[in-house]
């Protein structure tokens, strides 16, 4: 008999395709819209796998439910979504998509750097509002990235990735990161500082670090009244681990200059949030993976690590190491 899996979003053709040769499949058939939590609650008994998105809270009442579970397979790197420990303690594997999203992260970084600190998305604005007049000096002036530091708090695979387009800008590189990285300290010429230095010398402040019980609320008030008012703060790692409501105040009170966003703490961000207020933080809506390329391949390592785990074998990409 083969094994059940769902799948809580609809999957690329050939991806489906695929693992319904292995598995019979069952998918929450839209691409834009969330499962509602009671309807997966009330069916996930059924499966042995299941292949997720962060927009899934896979905690102790989920877990409870799905007593067949094998595998939990998540289309992020980020698995904060996922309740480690629970699924640990029930046999559950749990498996991520590092690596195919690494470069294409670091491009949407980098982009939202130049356009908070350039103020592209304000300019544009104000071209198609007819607020430009003439050519004149000082009409959209912004900072400039070249020549200037960068403080990246950790420094993993995409931090790394965002160093080296840095490196590009001639921008000076420090990082902060619960451990040192020599390799990258070697290859990038990158000074390690800690969280308060990197906060006190960066002109833009790039947080890449995973969202977890450490890092959430790691940037309060305190941290960014630390930050230059000249400095700009770019988060696309998870919501949490800046203080939204600090944020607001400090941009309000001018301790930083801007900031470009892509993620927060409440997914998606509701039309009337003081965040869309400020025409000096460029928000994004969660694309930092979004180009077809990555997200095509994240959904087939998704369904690879799926099928492994369901097929008795080691996931390449298993986060929970079964005790
Ligand atoms: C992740 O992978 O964790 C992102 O936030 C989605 O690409």
């Amino acid at each position: 008999m083969k094994k059940k899996i769902f799948i809580t979003r609809k999957p690329p053709e050939h991806v489906l395709n695929n693992l319904q040769k292995l598995f019979e499949v069952e998918i929450w058939n839209s691409e834009d819209i969330e499962i509602p939590r009671n309807e997966l609650l009330h069916i996930i008994h059924k499966f042995d796998g299941l292949l997720c998105l962060l927009t899934e809270s896979i905690d102790e009442e989920l877990l409870d439910k799905g007593r067949n579970l094998k595998v939990i397979s998540n289309l992020a790197v980020g698995y904060n979504n996922i309740h480690i420990e629970d699924a640990i303690s029930r046999g559950i594997m749990v498996t991520n998509t590092p690596g195919v999203l690494t470069e294409t992260t670091a491009d949407l970084t980098f982009a939202l750097m130049l356009a908070a600190s350039r103020r592209l998305v304000e300019a544009s604005h104000a071209l198609r509002e007819g607020k430009w007049k003439t050519w004149s000096p000082m009409f959209m002036t912004g900072m400039d990235v070249h020549g200037s530091t960068l403080g990246i708090i950790g420094l993993g695979e995409i931090g790394a990735a965002v160093a080296r387009r840095a490196k590009g800008f001639n921008m000076k590189l420090m990082y902060y990161s619960r451990s040192r990285k020599p390799e990258f300290e070697a290859e990038l010429d990158i000074e390690y500082a800690d969280l308060h230095t990197l906060l006190q010398t960066s002109d833009y402040v790039c947080i890449l670090t995973p969202f977890t019980k450490d890092t959430k609320n790691l940037i309060t008030m305190n941290e960014l009244k630390l930050m230059k008012n000249t400095a700009v703060l770019i988060n696309t790692a998870r919501g949490g681990i800046v203080n939204e409501f600090d944020l607001i105040q400090a941009l309000s009170d001018g301790v930083i200059w801007g900031a470009g966003l892509d993620v927060y703490e409440h997914e998606p961000l509701p039309l009337d949030h003081p965040l869309l207020q400020f025409p000096n933080v460029v928000t994004l809506p969660h694309i930092g993976s979004a180009s077809i390329q990555t997200r095509t391949k994240m959904w087939e390592l998704a369904a690879k690590n799926i099928t492994l785990a369901l097929q008795g074998k080691t996931p390449p990409n298993l986060v929970s190491r079964l005790k």
